[in-house]
Formats: structure tokens, sequence, C-alpha cells
């Protein structure tokens, strides 16, 4: 009797939640997520590395209220072994302490960590977009940390503007010695989209380095490593090669669907063809996504349209996308990550995952209120 009033009384005052864990046996997008401590997920903008058997969540730890996308705190890490139960392995990356001068220091923008191992090196290497204190989103740039065990904690290394004093293999020579600025061009249009597309911002860009926004980080079969961001303004994507120990830019780069307007990139390979899936820029408000095909990383990229079919698809179901998560142990399974962003308060953000399939050589992905993993086919990879 005693440890029944006990228990009332532990329940009332909220110490259940960690008392009794729910298991959670499937997903429900756009539903609050609890973690193992019965507290809703904070990872948002993530992505997932999959190590030794485990899945390793890394997203923004977002704060409730006006400025709770600011890094105020710093970039989050779950793990999970089902992809349904999430334990919080705490801060892999904390901000540095106000003031103190570090590119990394609270009220920052950290945003899209994602993690990948270096099998050489033997480090889990993180990038993530950064925008200096202060600066709204001027500063466009990415940032790399490095850990040797994959929860962290991860050491801020240095942030980059990629590819500084080189051209994309996919410039043209001619446009090298152009003039026009973007003083000389008037309301947005067919001028500036052809100017973009040769070259305006890249040159203007090419001393100091591109810049770089909403990114992913992608590590193909054999090892090599690619960074994907948005640069040129938001105006274009550029895929860059990554040194072999994952820290830096080789140099090697393309420009991508040149003034397109395409952010938050997310890339998987599906039958030796790379699929990339990007939005439009529309600031926290979601939009249409749209899907890309090539069968190298160095193009051509086809463009495919709107992946989302049926209801909600003109909005991405009210998500942006973050991350392709190919499903271990499965073949060909692959879920499509994303965010429902809550600008008001974005501590209360949501989570929509949903089954990313091909059909007719196109990625399609279909609301659903629930779903379960069996929803692939078993077979190992
Ligand atoms: C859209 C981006 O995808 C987000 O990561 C974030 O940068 C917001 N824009 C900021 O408005």
């Amino acid at each position: 009797m005693k440890s029944i009033f006990l228990i009332v009384i532990l329940a009332g005052l909220g110490w259940w939640k960690p008392v009794f864990p729910a298991l959670n046996t499937s997903f429900k997008p756009g539903e609050i997520w609890l973690d193992t401590d019965g507290e809703h997920i904070n990872a948002h903008g993530g992505g997932i590395l999959f190590h030794k058997g485990k899945y390793y969540w890394f997203g923004e730890h977002k704060t409730a209220g006006k400025g709770g996308n600011r890094a105020n705190v710093g970039v989050s890490c779950y793990s999970s072994t089902d992809l349904y139960n999430w334990q919080n392995e705490g801060i892999a990356l904390p901000v540095a302490p106000e003031n103190s001068g570090s590119e990394i220091e609270k009220g920052c923008v950290i945003e899209r960590p994602k993690v990948v191992y270096n099998a050489r090196t033997k480090k889990f290497v993180m990038w993530f977009h950064l925008e200096l204190k202060g600066q709204g989103y001027n500063a466009a740039r990415t940032a790399v940390a490095v850990s040797d065990s994959p929860a962290g904690p991860y050491t801020y290394l240095k942030s980059h503007r990629p590819n500084a004093g080189v051209w994309p293999i996919n410039f043209n020579p001619a446009w090298k010695a152009k003039t026009i600025t973007e003083k000389d061009l008037k309301a947005w249009g067919d001028e500036w989209k052809h100017e973009v597309a040769e070259g305006l911002f890249i040159r203007r860009d090419f001393e100091k380095g591109q810049m770089a926004r909403d990114m992913t980080v992608y590590v193909d079969d054999n090892g090599k490593a690619y960074h994907l961001h948005a640069a040129e303004e938001n105006l274009t994507l550029h895929i860059s090669e990554l040194t072999d120990d994952y820290l830096n830019f080789t140099g090697k780069w393309l420009a991508v669907a040149p003034a397109g307007h395409n952010e938050a990139p997310a890339i998987c390979k599906y039958k030796d063809k790379y699929y990339l899936i990007t939005s439009g820029c529309t600031g926290w408000d979601p939009n249409a996504a749209r899907s890309f095909v090539s069968e190298s990383m160095w193009g051509p990229w086809q463009p495919l349209g709107n992946p989302a079919v049926g209801q909600g698809a003109d909005l991405t179901f009210e998500s942006q996308g973050t991350f392709i998560l190919p499903v271990a142990g499965k073949k060909d399974a692959f879920i499509f990550m994303a965010d429902r962003w809550r600008p008001n308060n974005p501590i209360d953000g949501r989570y929509i995952w949903l089954p990313l399939v091909f059909e007719n050589g196109k990625p399609v992905l279909r609301w659903q209120d629930e779903w379960k993993l069996n929803t692939f086919a078993t077979a190992k990879r």
C-alpha cells in the first residue's frame, strides 16, 4: 500500500518519466518524439551516423522562445539500436562561453550538423553550418570538429569559406574575365539567372572563398567524402570534395543548378545513381521539395521534380529535408528525415521521417501518420 502511495506521489511530481520510459514501436511523423528519459528529442536539422551496430543522431539543440534558434547550448547527440527509441547522449559539441572570442561562442548559429567516420584516421568528423555571433546569416561558413568517439565530446577545429582561389570544374574559362556585378543588374529575372550561371557570385567570392549555408556531408562507398552546400546567396548548390582525412577541401568542386534557389541538401545512392533532395528558400516556412539524379557526383544533375506526392506534397508535408538515412541491414531502404520548424518556439520543432521509395527512376515520398520499418524489404544490403 505504501509503495502504491509513493508511486502516485512520484507520478504527480512528474518523476514517473525516467522510472517507466515508454517503448516506441513505430514512427509518428509530426508528433512529440520522447527520448528514453521522456523528453522531446532536441536534435533539429539533424543527421545520423551508423557505427558498430548503433545509430547516432546529431542535431541542433534548440531552446524555447525568441532566440531559440541560436546556438545557446551546442550540438546534441542521441543513440539508438532500433531507430524508434533514442537515448540522450548529451551535448556532443558544446558552444564556447559568451565573450570567449571563439567562433562557436554561445549565441552564434550552428545548423545542420552531420557526422561521418573516417576509417583511415579512425576519427569522427562533424561538419556544420556556422554563422558568427551578431552577424545574422552573413558569415555563411562551414565548420569542422573532431572526436575519437561517436558521441563526442568533439573538439572544434576551424571554419571555412570553401574553395578560395579555385574555379569549379564546370566553369567556362571565358567567364573568369567578366566584369559585371550585382550593381549592374535590376529586378530579379532572366538576366540575373544568366549572370549567376556565368559566375556572378563565384567571381565575387573567389578570393575569400565561396559561401556555405545549408549543408550535408556524404561518404561514398569508396571512402571519398563530399560536402554539399547552399552557396552564392543560396542561389546555387556547390558539391566539394573533401581531403582523405575529411577535414579540408581538396579544391575540386562543382556548381549545381545555378540560380535554382536550392537549400537543405540531402543525398543517397540507389542502384549506382546519386539522388539529391533539396528544398526551395523560404526561411523557416516550408515549400515544395525538389529532386535530382546523377550517375556521378560530378554531374550532370538532372532535375526530377517534387519527390513528395499526395495531400501536403506542395509544402513537403510542412517540413524541410535534412538527411537521407540508409537503414542498416535492409536493402534499398531509405528514410527521408525532415524538420517541421517552429520558429516562435524552436524547441517544439517536430520530426518528419518518411520512407523514401523509388518509382520509375524517381524518389517518392508519401505522408504516413504512423509507420514501421517492416515497410521495407528485409534482405541484407
Ligand atoms: C532555412 C534553412 O534550411 C534552415 O536551416 C535555416 O537556415 C533557416 N532557413 C533560417 O531562416
